[in-house]
């Protein structure tokens, strides 16, 4: 099989995003769990936005002038989040992967990103070892958690939607617990109505990009975390991602009666410190 890969554009948005959602649920249904998208319109539609994002970078994998795979490369901070990658299921096994992996770390080393995360399917062997041969360490087991909203309310942590005039305050939190910020995403999220903030004491500690897969979160402390989580309308997508070592949040969310859907490891290439505070990843990191 000759591999050729291009950038993406638009108008493959619909190609890739029915491999995107095959290649899932083949390998989830193999594992007994719910696939990552619902249906093939989903995926090209998520993929769709990405290919359209100026600042998303894009690979498409071409066999014998059809296209069997795809990547996409986060790059709206210093650090870079890579996926979804995936791969027709009558193509895999055969390099295709390892090539779109290779692409978008070579892309990353161009654009002197100071490293490149992502997050994994813990049941998935093959992108684990995949990912691991290329240089990706594994860092924390990450918890997909599903349910109902909580409607649950913190005294003295109150909850409200994220302004323009918050994103300093919440990049000082993002650049406390991970040492840099995430200003271009919060932007985003600002834009789309999924951010929000919570106040103690008069002082943000703390905020959401949305309670959903494709959402980061960070605040000072676990009460701030937990009251974000617990005013969430809904957890977008599959679910929301929570690191299974925060013992205190994880068992506050089963006790409430969230389901654990599976388990996804963070991975991470480049520069990565132990983050210092409460945090949920989005999908990409
Ligand atoms: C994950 C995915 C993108 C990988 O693409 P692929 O084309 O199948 O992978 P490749 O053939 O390039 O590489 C697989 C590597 O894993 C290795 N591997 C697979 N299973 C393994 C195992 N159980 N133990 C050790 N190594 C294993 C293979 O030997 C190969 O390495 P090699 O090239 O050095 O021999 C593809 O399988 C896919 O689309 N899966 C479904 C969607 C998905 O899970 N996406 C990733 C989300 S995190």
């Amino acid at each position: 099989m000759t591999i050729v890969l291009r950038p993406g554009t638009a108008a493959d948005a619909t190609a890739c995003g029915t491999i995107c959602y095959e290649a899932f649920k083949a390998v989830c249904t193999a594992h007994n769990f719910p696939p990552d998208f619902p249906s093939p319109e989903v995926a090209s539609g998520l993929l769709s936005k990405l290919l359209s994002h100026p600042r998303f970078y894009s690979v498409v994998a071409e066999a014998d002038g059809r296209i069997v795979g795809s990547n996409f490369l986060d790059e709206r901070s210093c650090i870079a989040g890579l996926g979804p990658i995936t791969v027709d299921p009558t193509a895999q096994n055969r390099g295709v992967g390892a090539r779109l992996m290779q692409d978008a770390m070579d892309r990353s080393a161009q654009r002197q990103a100071a490293g490149v995360r992502l997050l994994q399917s813990g049941f998935h062997n093959r992108s684990l070892c995949l990912y691991t041969k290329l240089g990706f360490r594994t860092r924390e087991p990450v918890s997909i958690l599903q349910g109902k909203p909580l409607g649950l309310k913190f005294p003295g942590h109150e909850v409200r939607s994220a302004t323009a005039a918050d994103v300093t305050a919440c990049n000082r939190i993002c650049h406390y617990v991970h040492g840099f910020d995430r200003r271009a995403e919060l932007r985003d999220a600002i834009d789309q109505k999924t951010a929000s903030v919570v106040e103690h004491l008069g002082r943000i500690t703390g905020y959401t990009t949305g309670i959903a897969f494709f959402a980061h979160s960070v605040a000072e402390t676990n009460q701030g975390l937990m009251a974000l989580i617990g005013a969430s309308p809904e957890f977008g997508g599959p679910g929301f991602l929570l690191p299974t070592r925060n013992h205190e949040v994880f068992t506050w969310c089963l006790e409430a009666g969230l389901k654990l859907v599976f388990q996804m490891t963070l991975m991470t290439t480049g520069l990565y410190s132990e983050p210092n505070g409460a945090y949920l990843p989005s999908v990409l990191y």
